[in-house]
C-alpha cells in the first residue's frame, strides 16, 4: 500500500506538518510504503485555463507538477491532505496543485479513461485553524471532496481541529493520539493483509506495466500490486500506454520504476516475470516465482491480449 502525504503548510514544524507525520508513522505500522510532498516548497504554476487538458488529457505547463506529481498521484491508493486552514479554505500552493488536477479529471470525465486505481484509492483530510465557528472546515471539505473525486479517490474523511494557532499547539488536544490510532486503524487496516504481487520486467515500459495494471483493475482492493524493472527505461514506451488506452485503462504520468526505489521491506508474495527467462537477473526474495516467458517481437496490442490472459488466469488460480 503506498500513501502520498500532501503537507500544504508553509510553517516548518506547525500543526498540519505534526499531524501528517503522525499519521504517517501510524500508517507505516501497517505495512505502508509512505512518502510526502511538501506543496509550499514545491514548484507548481497555477492553471491559466488553455483548456488544452479537457481535448487532449495533458497540460503545456513544464514545472515539477509535469514532472513528478501527477505521477505520484497516480502511484497512491491512499491519499492525506494535511493542512491548516487560510481564508476558510487551502493555501494558495495546495490549491493550485488542485487547479492543476483537473488534468486528471478531463482523463476521467472527457475521455472517458480508467485509472487502474480507481474504485479503491482514498483521500483523507487532516486539517486545523485557529478560530472556531461551526462552518471552519466547510470549504476545505468541499474542495478536498472534489479534489479526491478528480484523482479518483474515495472520500474517506477528515480530522479537523479548530482554536489550533500557535506552532505545534495541536499537540496539546484532547484525545489527538487516539484519533490518529483509529484514522490510521479504518484507512490502512483494510489494505494492510492483502497478498503482495510484483510485476518484474526488465525496462518496466512494456508488459510489466500491461500486468500490474490489469492486476489491479481485474483484482481491485484485493491485491497489493506493484511493478518495477531491473534495468528501467526512462519513460513508459508510448506504444504500450496507447494499447492500453484502447481498453480504456490509462497509464499515462506513470514511470517505470527500478526495484532498488521499492521499500526494502517490500516482500512479495508472488513475482511475477514478465521477460524472458533469466532476464531480470537477481530478483527479490519472493515467495513464489511464476516466468512468463513472453515473446520479445510482439506487437503492442497482442502483447496486451497476451497478458491479459495470463493475468486472468493467475487471478483465477489464486482466487480459485
Ligand atoms: C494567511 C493565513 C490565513 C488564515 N486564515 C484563517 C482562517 O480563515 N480561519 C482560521 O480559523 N484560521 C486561519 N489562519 C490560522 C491558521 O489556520 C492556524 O494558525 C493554523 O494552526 C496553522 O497551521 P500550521 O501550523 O499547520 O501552519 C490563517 C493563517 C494564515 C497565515
Amino acid at each position: 500500500m503506498e500513501i502520498l502525504g500532501l503537507q500544504a503548510s508553509p510553517r516548518r514544524g506547525g500543526n498540519s506538518e505534526y499531524l501528517l507525520k503522525a499519521f504517517m508513522e501510524r500508517a507505516r505500522s501497517y505495512g505502508a510504503r509512505t512518502t510526502v510532498l511538501e506543496v509550499s516548497r514545491a514548484k507548481i504554476k497555477p492553471c491559466i485555463e488553455l483548456t488544452v487538458c479537457e481535448k487532449k488529457g495533458t497540460c503545456p505547463l513544464r514545472d515539477e507538477m509535469a514532472d513528478h506529481v501527477y505521477g505520484r498521484l497516480r502511484r497512491a491508493e491512499i491519499v492525506v491532505v494535511a493542512s491548516p486552514v487560510f481564508f476558510y479554505n487551502f493555501p494558495a500552493q495546495l490549491k493550485a496543485l488542485i487547479d492543476r488536477s483537473q488534468v486528471l479529471w478531463s482523463r476521467k470525465y472527457r475521455l472517458k479513461l480508467k485509472d487502474p486505481k480507481s474504485g479503491r484509492r482514498k483521500g483523507f483530510l487532516l486539517a486545523v485553524g485557529a478560530t472556531s465557528g461551526a462552518r471552519l472546515f466547510e470549504g476545505m471539505e468541499l474542495t478536498a471532496r472534489y479534489f479526491f473525486d478528480a484523482i479518483d479517490a474515495a472520500y474517506a474523511g477528515s480530522l479537523t481541529y479548530n482554536g489550533i494557532e500557535g506552532k505545534g499547539q495541536v499537540r496539546q488536544v484532547p484525545g489527538l493520539e487516539d484519533d490518529l490510532n483509529r484514522a490510521a486503524a479504518d484507512l490502512c487496516g483494510p489494505f494492510g493483509n492483502r497478498p503482495k504481487v510484483l510485476c518484474l520486467g526488465k525496462k518496466n515500459s512494456g508488459a510489466s506495466r500491461m500486468a500490474a495494471a490489469f492486476m489491479q483493475v481485474k483484482a481491485g482492493d484485493r491485491l497489493d500490486v506493484v511493478s518495477a524493472g531491473t534495468s528501467p527505461a526512462a519513460d513508459i514506451r508510448p506504444e504500450t500506454v496507447a494499447a492500453m488506452a484502447g481498453e480504456k485503462i490509462d497509464l499515462a504520468f506513470q514511470r517505470p520504476r527500478s526495484l532498488a526505489d521499492l521499500s526494502p521491506d517490500f516482500r512479495p508474495d508472488y513475482l511475477v516475470a514478465t521477460t524472458a527467462a533469466g532476464e531480470t537477473g537477481d530478483d527479490p526474495a519472493a515467495g513464489r516465482k511464476i516466468e512468463w516467458n513472453l515473446a520479445s517481437n510482439l506487437s503492442a496490442e497482442k502483447l496486451r491480449e497476451e497478458v491479459k490472459t495470463r493475468v486472468d488466469q493467475f487471478l483465477s488460480n489464486l482466487f480459485k
